[in-house]
């Protein structure tokens, strides 16, 4: 008789280990993994007075938490049932036949409906582990919010309400006070609201490539998830600086991060609507030249983090993704229908503002699309024979690295963040920046911390479930035995 309840206790302690480890690896990944922001560190701390070495290493006071492609599905994907009558299949196909269909219908309904539901709840996790234990000042989602650019008003507004309450709930969009207006000034840390704000790029899956973008879309993105072309401007205070003024207009200006914010879908042409591009254009146009900042070549102490989803423009095998294009029919309007890179063009132009021949400061682009990642680093010299300038060409960051550390600003690193899918391991970009009084300037750097397939997920959460049926039911087994065996023994002794 007992033997049920042992049955399943024996299960139970056996399941223990297994359980045990994959929570506390679900629920302690980041520690195990040692997932940290890159520490600030300074160039002169390097070398101490006294011949003693050692790098100074403190929090990074800007930390940026980098998340690419969630691409939440939807309705889109689940099986729908057959709309044809049911007396026609019946007539057609046969009782057993239709039953079997509909079963089959309904079961991968389910079963995707499911799916879905572990998804967000997988990409929720990642969120709140990495933040828990990271401690970002800021968070932005590269791109490709959403699955399908196609979808209805009512998806759309289904999948983004799932984006705010359930992937990244507690979370709120970048408010449009501040996203309203160029150049918009915050000090750096002042305002603790940016640790609960998504920056929210638009992708070709949220807005559609330039061959099909349309206003209605590019609203309808605004609408859920604020501004899709803005920047701002945060500013270290520092005691040396000084407000350059007429009167002393080569006085040092704060240290300054200029964080830029743009919609790569309406960049590259032929695009089906030619007002959204030269609405890009110009707002680039304003945010990047501070008309209002007469010191106008850039100061060494300011920085630039362009964020966006497209890639910059490289040569096929130093990223997954080689350079490719494809065109709608001329008589669909003849626009980009799918695009891996930005132009060469306009690469260089965004390159050019971004590290501009008379400006000086750093600058990195972050950006996702390609769901691999990559970590690239593009340059160019001044050719000696003159002003004449080389073309950017771009390199893998680690192999550019050895010449970046020696020649400083000859180029800007650009990284493609892996995506944040669990079939590419669920991965979150940590970018550092600082600013380094000794050199002068801001400094980045990258690492990124991945939880695994969403298969550890499921697995993890299956086996604690399956741990408390079965302890639940062992418990309720043995309670029934000891009352069966209470009487049974009743009965002998009466007998
Ligand atoms: C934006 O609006 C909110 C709420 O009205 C306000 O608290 C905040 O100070 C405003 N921010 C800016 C930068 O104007």
């Amino acid at each position: 008789m007992r033997v049920h309840s042992e049955f399943f206790f024996a299960i139970f302690r056996f399941l223990i280990p297994p359980t045990l480890i994959g929570l506390a690896y679900l629920y302690l990944y980041p520690v195990l993994q040692q997932c940290e922001f890159p520490v600030a560190t300074s160039a002169e701390a390097a070398c101490y007075k006294d011949g003693t070495s050692g790098v100074a290493a403190t929090v990074a006071p800007f930390r940026l938490l980098a998340l690419a492609d969630p691409q939440l599905e939807g309705d889109t994907s689940i099986p729908t049932l057959s709309s044809q009558a049911w007396s026609q299949r019946l007539a057609e196909k046969g009782v057993t036949a239709v039953v079997k269909e509909d079963v089959t219908r309904v079961l991968q309904r389910w079963r995707k409906k499911v799916d879905l539901w572990g998804n967000d709840l997988y990409l929720a996790h990642i969120y709140r582990m990495v933040r828990w234990w990271t401690d970002p000042t800021h968070t932005v989602v590269l791109g490709d919010l959403l699955g399908s650019q196609w979808i209805g008003d009512e998806e759309f507004s289904r999948r983004s309400d799932r984006f705010w309450n359930t992937v990244f709930s507690s979370s709120t969009k970048v408010p449009y006070n501040i996203t309203d207006v160029y150049g918009h000034v915050e000090v750096l840390g002042a305002d603790k609201a940016w640790r609960n704000r998504i920056i929210a790029i638009a992708g070709n899956h949220d807005v559609g490539y330039a061959g099909d973008v349309d206003d209605h879309r590019i609203k309808r993105f605004e609408g859920a998830f604020g501004a899709a072309d803005w920047d701002i401007r945060f500013r270290l205070p520092s005691n040396v600086s000084q407000k350059p003024s007429f009167a002393n207009p080569f006085a040092v200006p704060d240290p300054e991060l200029h964080l830029v914010i743009l919609n790569s879908m309406t960049l590259d042409s032929p695009i089906l609507h030619p007002s959204l591009r030269e609405r890009t254009l110009q707002n680039l146009e304003e945010i990047m030249h501070d008309h209002h900042n007469f010191l106008v070549p850039k100061p060494k102490n300011a920085a630039t983090i362009l964020l966006t989803h497209v890639p910059l423009h490289k040569e096929a095998g130093i990223c997954v993704d080689p350079p490719y294009f494809s065109y709608f029919p001329d008589d669909q309007g003849g626009g980009i229908r799918e695009q891996n890179h930005l132009s060469e063009d306009t690469s260089a132009f965004l390159l050019n503002e971004l590290l501009p021949l008379d400006g000086k400061g750093s600058a990195i682009v972050l950006n996702g699309h390609d769901h691999e990642g990559c970590d690239t680093f593009h340059s160019r010299s001044v050719l000696s024979s003159g002003d004449k300038l080389e073309d950017w060409t771009a390199a893998r960051f680690q192999s550019a690295r050895a010449r970046v550390a020696k020649e400083s600003h000859v180029g800007l690193r650009e990284v493609t963040v892996r995506s944040m899918m669990g079939s590419f391991g669920g991965n979150a970009g940590l970018l550092s920046v600082w600013f380094d009084e000794s050199a002068g300037e801001w400094k980045f750097e990258y690492d990124s911390c991945m939880l695994g397939v969403q298969h550890i997920w499921w697995a993890g959460h299956v086996l604690a479930l399956v741990e408390l049926g079965l302890g639940a039911a062992g418990m309720i087994l043995w309670l029934l035995e000891r009352k069966a065996d209470a009487s049974a023994a009743r009965k002998t002794k009466s007998a």
